[in-house]
């Protein structure tokens, strides 16, 4: 194994999932110390390319969630300041983050995606709110789900009961994105599953089922201690569980993605998979599921960190 000695992982950024970031990053800094690896750990910010051409780290570790650690737009600049970093590439970061594209991608794979309308904040002012609701109602029945086309940690996305409950729903929506994706709400067993390759191919770990207690996993069900259950390995037949470990790895290679994702999926009553989206980078905070689901795997994930920066070196 080259020697890897100077890793920067890069934590925290502007999105609304500062906190979970900052959480990953310590996660995933203090694994790597545990193994001898000298880690710094930076935020993004105006100093941060003085400070990756001044004093190069050997590999980049990003853990930024949200847009721009996500939407391919830091991995764009780490490829332009040249350090090899782990995780997938800028192209194929924006095709995953935009939930849209994911899912039509998905859809030609014969994998089943929620039905769906995007629409722009602006079809709402020029068209008139009250007319386009009652349609999206009439489309896509009257238990929905509304979210932003791109985003993470479920901000702005919100269950809807009832047409009454849709415009609120798109107002928040609208705080976190441009334009709304408004989805029939699927219903069924929540699952997550991560994809890792440190080497030898894409593996789908054992996927990890999710029950908030509310029965939404908000940001609080996310992140508040005691909110959600999680059941590794999931409560579901072998089959299913097999059939969402290939879905997962179906979106890793229909996306394009490299080292390390998660993939969202729901399970309904009949059994049948759904892809929600798909994750470049995975929460790996210490209540995550993708460090759970290594776990249950029988990976130790201090190894896992190091054996991706190590991947990255090589490329690089
Ligand atoms: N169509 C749907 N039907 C039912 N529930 C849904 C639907 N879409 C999303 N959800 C719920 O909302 C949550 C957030 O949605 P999604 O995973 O698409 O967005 P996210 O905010 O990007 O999440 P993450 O933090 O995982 O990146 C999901 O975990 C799921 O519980
Ligand atoms: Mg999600």
């Amino acid at each position: 194994m080259a020697d890897l000695d100077r890793v920067l992982v890069l934590a925290g950024g502007l999105s609304p999932e500062h906190e979970v970031s900052v959480h990953s990053g310590r996660s995933v800094s203090e694994a790597l110390r545990r193994l001898d690896v000298e880690v710094q750990v930076a935020d993004v910010d105006a100093t941060l390319l003085d400070r990756l051409t001044a004093d190069p780290p050997q590999v980049v570790f990003p853990v930024l969630h949200g847009s721009a650690g996500e939407d391919g737009t830091l991995r764009e600049v780490l490829e332009l300041v040249g350090l090899p970093y782990v995780g997938a590439d800028p192209a194929a970061c924006r095709l995953a983050y935009a939930k849209p594209t994911a899912k039509a991608l998905m859809a030609a794979r014969g994998v089943r995606v929620p039905r769906g309308v995007v629409l722009p904040k602006s079809a709402f002012h020029d068209l008139g709110a009250p007319a386009l609701l009652e349609r999206l109602a009439d489309r896509l029945g009257p238990t929905l789900f509304v979210k932003p086309d791109r985003g993470g940690s479920a901000f702005g996305a919100t269950p809807v009961t009832g047409v009454q409950d849709l415009s609120a729903a798109l107002v928040s929506c609208f705080a976190y994105s441009d334009s709304a994706l408004v989805e029939e709400r699927v219903q069924g067993t929540e699952l997550a599953v991560g994809v890792l390759d440190t080497g030898d191919g894409p593996t789908a770990l054992p996927p990890v089922e999710i029950v908030p207690d509310g029965g939404v996993y908000d940001y609080a069900a996310r992140y508040t201690a005691g909110r959600t259950e999680f059941f590794c390995p999931a409560r579901l037949p072998e089959e299913t569980l097999d059939r969402a470990r290939e879905a997962a790895l179906t979106a890793h290679r229909a996306l394009g993605l490299r080292d390390l994702s998660r993939t969202d999926l729901i399970v309904t009553e009949g059994g049948e998979v759904v892809f929600l989206e798909a994750n470049v980078a995975p929460g790996l905070t210490e209540t995550s599921t993708f460090p759970m689901a290594a776990a249950a795997a029988g990976l130790d994930f201090a190894v896992v960190c190091r054996e991706l920066a190590h991947r990255a070196l090589l490329r690089g």
